[in-house]
């Protein structure tokens, strides 16, 4: 199980980095809406202010790094140089999966960001299925030791069922998700991996106390056909029909926009223009995993830092042609929906309740 699961870490990283693992035929339908342009916006650049209260920190940008690694040596190094950026430029950070340090705690170690990012929010992670096993103590002390300032819990049933080996019991998700957020101190986020979080499934989640949500859906990496490039036989059969499973990440977050939850758009965030969409649409900050490890890896911590400078600056243009001198100003910016995005979001609320 140990080599498993190490082994399925490089995997992931060398997936993400060098093969074609986005969806095919789905995209996060943030191409749906478009912004009103204000040809007066009557601000000076440089006085746009892009910072927002997240988890306790002031963020430069609405912008967050989501979970994505830990367990091996590499993956140890890529988590402080991306830690490291999110820490000089002032965004948020995500470790990957936690379960690797409860199973090695020899590799715990590759977890330990708080030296090169002491100041910013630090998301800690585990999936629910092993969430489930584990005591709240035992999940605390994982959080203690990476200095985390939330817990996100990750939901995944679409690619644990082409996972070979994957798990496919899912029963006391929620009760596993409740008992966390009423016990731990650290706020929990749920979070999804790439197929997006409906509302109907957010309110559930809600009702449990949980005020963090996590869309992570569809139109980015599909997590599906991660796992269907590591399977054969059948289950890369089934990966491959499954590839673009999943709630697009706009159509998700539109569906939020009244249920009183903090949300994080994700899931196929590419540019500044997408993080500020997903913002007027009721999200509190943007996140993006693979084209950051994907900058990393192929052009080293400057390719990484010049991807990360371009979404803030992106961000930023994006204020000033919408006049929006700060981020609340943003979320009113007045949002034009395609008639295909309206006919979705209206059939995605009569499934909400
Ligand atoms: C290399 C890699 C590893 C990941 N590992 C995790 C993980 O351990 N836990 C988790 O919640 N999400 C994990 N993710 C999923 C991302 O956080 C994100 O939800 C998903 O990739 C969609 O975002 P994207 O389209 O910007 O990549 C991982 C993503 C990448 C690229």
């Amino acid at each position: 199980m140990g080599t498993d699961i190490v082994q399925r870490k490089t995997d992931h990283i060398d997936l993400c980095a060098g093969a074609d693992v986005q969806f095919h035929n789905q995209t996060t339908f943030f191409e749906e809406v478009w912004y009103v342009h204000n040809a007066l916006p009557e601000l000076c650049f440089s006085d746009i202010d892009s910072t927002v209260d997240f988890l306790g920190s002031k963020l430069a940008a609405p912008i967050l790094m989501t979970g994505m690694t830990g367990g091996t040596e590499r993956a140890g190094e890529i988590n402080r140089e991306l830690a490291g950026l999110a820490q000089e430029l002032g965004l948020a950070f995500g470790l990957g999966s936690q379960r690797v340090m409860a199973e090695k705690p020899e590799l715990a170690h590759t977890f330990n960001v708080r030296e090169v990012a002491p100041d910013i929010p630090v998301l800690g992670n585990l999936g629910v299925v092993q969430a489930r096993g584990m005591t709240t103590a035992a999940v605390t002390e994982l959080l203690e030791a990476v200095g985390a300032s939330a817990l996100c819990i990750h939901l995944n049933p679409a690619m644990e069922m082409v996972q070979p080996g994957g798990d496919v019991d899912f029963q006391g998700g929620l009760e596993t998700i409740a008992r966390l957020n009423n016990e731990l101190t650290l706020p929990v986020v749920v979070k999804e991996t790439g197929t997006g979080i409906s509302p109907a499934v957010a309110k559930l989640v809600a009702a449990q106390g949980v005020h963090w949500i996590d869309v992570s859906g569809a139109g980015g990496t599909t997590w599906v056909g991660v796992e269907a490039l590591r399977a054969s036989g059948r289950d890369a059969e089934i990966g491959q029909l499954f590839w673009d499973w999943g709630l697009p990440t706009a159509l998700a977050v539109d569906g939020l926009r009244d249920a009183g939850l903090g949300v994080i758009a994700s899931g196929g965030m590419r540019t500044g223009l997408d993080i500020a969409k997903a913002i007027s649409l009721g999200a509190t900050v943007g996140g993006l995993a693979q084209p950051v490890i994907k900058a990393l890896i192929e052009r080293g911590r400057d390719g990484a830092r010049q991807l990360l400078e371009q979404l803030i600056r992106t961000v930023r243009i994006t204020m000033l042609l919408t006049g929006s001198k700060d981020v609340a100003r943003l979320r009113n910016a007045p949002l034009l929906r395609s008639p295909r995005f309206e006919h979705y979001a209206r059939q995605l609320e009569r499934f909400s309740s």
